[in-house]
């Protein structure tokens, strides 16, 4: 047995009091969850602290905290670990309610009211054409291996408490609603896929509302990678069924991808002008007006002069880069890369006996070793 503080945030808003702080100590062996820690000081200390849980066992996904400032799963997340994930100086577990959400009470934060609301926006069943088969669906295995990682989510939220963008833009969809909008994208038997698609390019708070800044895919304790099913998303949407959004959002991307094969290393002065088509577009002069309060400042501070802005002063160190850029476009079609399921390494380390393939933090997530990713 050890001794784990847990350093808990309090809140009930029937108490009319501001949130607070409150330290418990709990006694478990090293190996066992966050979630037992506080369930004990909840037996032993504090019948009033307010946590969601059921299974206990990364399934149900209800029990999700921050812990240490980053969102898990309180089940999933060993004391020992956490304790030397902590960043207190005396080693307490920092455990509070997720963000993003609205919080009800202490540890339990208002998943209707942002993640339930915004998985119902996009429409999360089935749109099939035409009348029903007489018999079931036959699927080709290839389409539902492509679909199966976004089908892991447990709808734990840990991906919406993380999201930088909705931390910025509350209306955006979010990672956990792209990645079940992705779910049926994906899925053959889906007849509305450029409906699907076209919505979420328009809408403001869409696909390209998110800014890559890859929390979710961290933050994520089944290896959905949410954000690599948003940037597929966009290949369908952009390249595949060319849906040049009100947003600019393709626009952006496919200058972003010009910039760099020309520069090797991203020219910013270029970038906003060729998203709009060109300095001289008429739909690029309004831009760049609207941006003359952060270029004025930045040539005053000799942040941007000149010289840098009409001539990239790294172009020849990089002019190599341009060989992969004429390689991708050498083939026939687009790789796509689901790397979620290979099941390989477990089978590996489960075959020679290997006691790391036995932890349960890194094989229960899911039955096959997965580093959920796409390029
Ligand atoms: Fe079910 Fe943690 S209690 S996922």
């Amino acid at each position: 047995m050890s001794e784990f503080t847990l350093k808990i945030r309090r809140y009930s808003p029937e108490a009319g009091e501001a949130p607070y702080w409150e330290e418990f100590q709990v006694d478990l062996e090293p190996h066992r969850s966050v979630l037992e820690g506080i369930l004990q000081a909840k037996d032993t200390t504090d019948g009033s602290i307010g946590i969601r849980c059921s299974c206990r066992a990364a399934i149900c996904g209800s029990c999700g905290v921050k812990i240490n400032g980053r969102a898990a799963l309180a089940c999933h997340t060993h004391l020992e670990k956490a304790a030397e994930a902590s960043q207190d100086e005396r080693g307490a577990i920092v455990v509070e309610p997720m963000g993003n959400m609205p919080v009800i009470r202490d540890l339990i934060v208002d998943m209707d009211a942002v993640h339930w609301k915004k998985i119902q926006s996009v429409t999360p069943w089935l749109l099939p054409d035409g009348p029903a088969p007489e018999r079931e669906y036959v699927v080709p295995h290839e389409a539902m291996v492509d679909v199966t990682q976004s089908m892991a989510c447990i709808q734990c939220g840990a991906c919406v408490s993380d999201c930088l963008s909705m931390e910025v833009d509350p209306a955006f969809i979010g990672p956990a609603a792209l990645a079940k909008a992705y779910r049926f994208v994906g899925d053959p038997r889906d007849g509305q896929h450029q409906e699907r698609l076209h919505h979420l390019a328009e809408d403001p708070a869409g696909i390209y509302d998110c800014t890559h800044c890859f929390n979710c895919i961290e933050a994520c304790p089944k290896g959905v990678a949410p954000m690599n099913q948003i940037m597929r998303l966009r290949r369908l949407a952009g390249s595949d069924y060319d849906i040049e959004d009100r947003n600019n959002g393709h626009r952006h991307e496919k200058a972003f991808v010009k910039n760099i094969r020309k520069n090797g290393l991203l020219h910013e002065a270029d970038l906003l002008p060729d998203s709009y088509g060109g300095k001289f577009h008429p739909r690029a002069v309004p831009e760049l007006l609207s941006s003359l309060p952060a270029i004025v400042p930045a040539l005053l501070h000799r942040k941007v002069t000149p010289q840098k802005a009409l001539l990239h002063p790294h172009k020849n160190e990089y002019k190599g880069i341009r060989q992969y850029f004429d390689k991708v476009d050498e083939r026939p079609e687009r790789l796509e890369f689901n790397l979620y399921i290979m099941g390989e390494e477990d089978e590996q380390d489960a075959a020679q006996g290997d006691p790391g393939g036995t932890e349960t933090e890194d094989s229960s997530a899911n039955t096959a070793g997965m580093e959920g990713s796409s390029a």
